[in-house]
């Protein structure tokens, strides 16, 4: 009889302990993509360098449709590849949500942003507030990653694709080698020009 009521007291030690963590935790919302739109919010500002304009008018930005375009439709019709635009193995370098498969989205995030923001800096719903941006420590602790050759070898390949086919780490289309010091120079898009 003891027995039993000591193991109905631990019971209750353990829920009355498991109701006060998750009653004084703060809320773990999960990490989402917010697309690029969110970041243009503040990113669109001249003051800031405007990085919003820069990016639109590299090609990151129509990465997508370029899935829709008629080089796309003939080398997947001619190797059994389905529609490109609906296809992940072409989706997983052409748009941000299939470079970050397991991450979900939120409700303004656009597929036809192409290769966004956060293709290269990372999920943002976490690091996003600006007081958590000016802070270079606390934009890498919540996520943020600040961008350097490696981030662009995920799509990238050092190599041309001589062959030209298909590949987990090569485009079909990729022409030419890549230099990450003169590609980057291309796109490069800092706070103070
Ligand atoms: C509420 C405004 C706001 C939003 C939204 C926002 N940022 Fe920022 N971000 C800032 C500010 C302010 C800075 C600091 C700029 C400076 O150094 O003057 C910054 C800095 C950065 C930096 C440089 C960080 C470093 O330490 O080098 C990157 C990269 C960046 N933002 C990317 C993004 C991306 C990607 C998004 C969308 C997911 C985003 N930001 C959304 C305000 C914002
Ligand atoms: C998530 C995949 C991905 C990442 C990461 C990525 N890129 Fe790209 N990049 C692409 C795709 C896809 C294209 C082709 C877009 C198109 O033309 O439709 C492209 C095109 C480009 C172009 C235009 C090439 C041309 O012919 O004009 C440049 C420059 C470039 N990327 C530089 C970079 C740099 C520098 C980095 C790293 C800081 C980087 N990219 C990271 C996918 C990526
Ligand atoms: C490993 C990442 C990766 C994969 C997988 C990938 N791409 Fe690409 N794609 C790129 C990059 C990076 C570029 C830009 C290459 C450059 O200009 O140097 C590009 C460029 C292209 C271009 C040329 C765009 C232009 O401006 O002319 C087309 C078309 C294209 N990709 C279609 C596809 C199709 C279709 C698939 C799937 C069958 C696919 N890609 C798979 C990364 C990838
Ligand atoms: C193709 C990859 C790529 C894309 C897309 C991209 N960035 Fe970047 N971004 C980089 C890299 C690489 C750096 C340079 C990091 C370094 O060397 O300090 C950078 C730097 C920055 C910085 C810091 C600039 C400075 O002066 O310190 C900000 C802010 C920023 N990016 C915001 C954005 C925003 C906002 C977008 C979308 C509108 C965006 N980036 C899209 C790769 C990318």
């Amino acid at each position: 009889m003891k027995y039993i009521s000591y193991l109905i007291f631990a019971l209750f030690i353990g829920a009355l302990l498991l109701f006060l963590k998750n009653a004084l935790e703060p809320k773990q919302e999960p990490l989402y993509i917010t697309g690029t739109v969110k970041c243009g919010e503040c990113h669109g500002l001249k003051v800031n360098g405007n990085q919003l304009d820069k990016w639109k008018a590299d090609k990151h930005s129509t990465a997508f449709k370029t899935l829709s375009g008629s080089r796309a439709k003939e080398f997947a019709a001619a190797n059994g590849l389905g529609d490109p635009a609906q296809n992940e193995k072409c989706l997983k370098c052409h748009t941000t949500q299939f470079s970050q498969k397991d991450t979900p989205v939120g409700e303004f995030y656009d597929i036809n942003e192409g290769i966004g923001c956060e293709g290269c800096h990372g999920a943002g719903s976490k690091y996003s507030p600006a007081h958590i941006m000016k802070n270079e420590a606390s934009f890498l602790q919540y996520g943020g990653i600040k961008g350097d050759e490696k981030t662009c070898l995920k799509c990238h390949n050092p190599k041309a694709n001589k062959d030209k086919k298909l590949a987990d780490d090569h485009c079909p289309f990729q022409e030419e080698d890549f230099n990450y010091n003169i590609e980057f120079e291309k796109i490069k898009h800092p706070v103070k020009p």
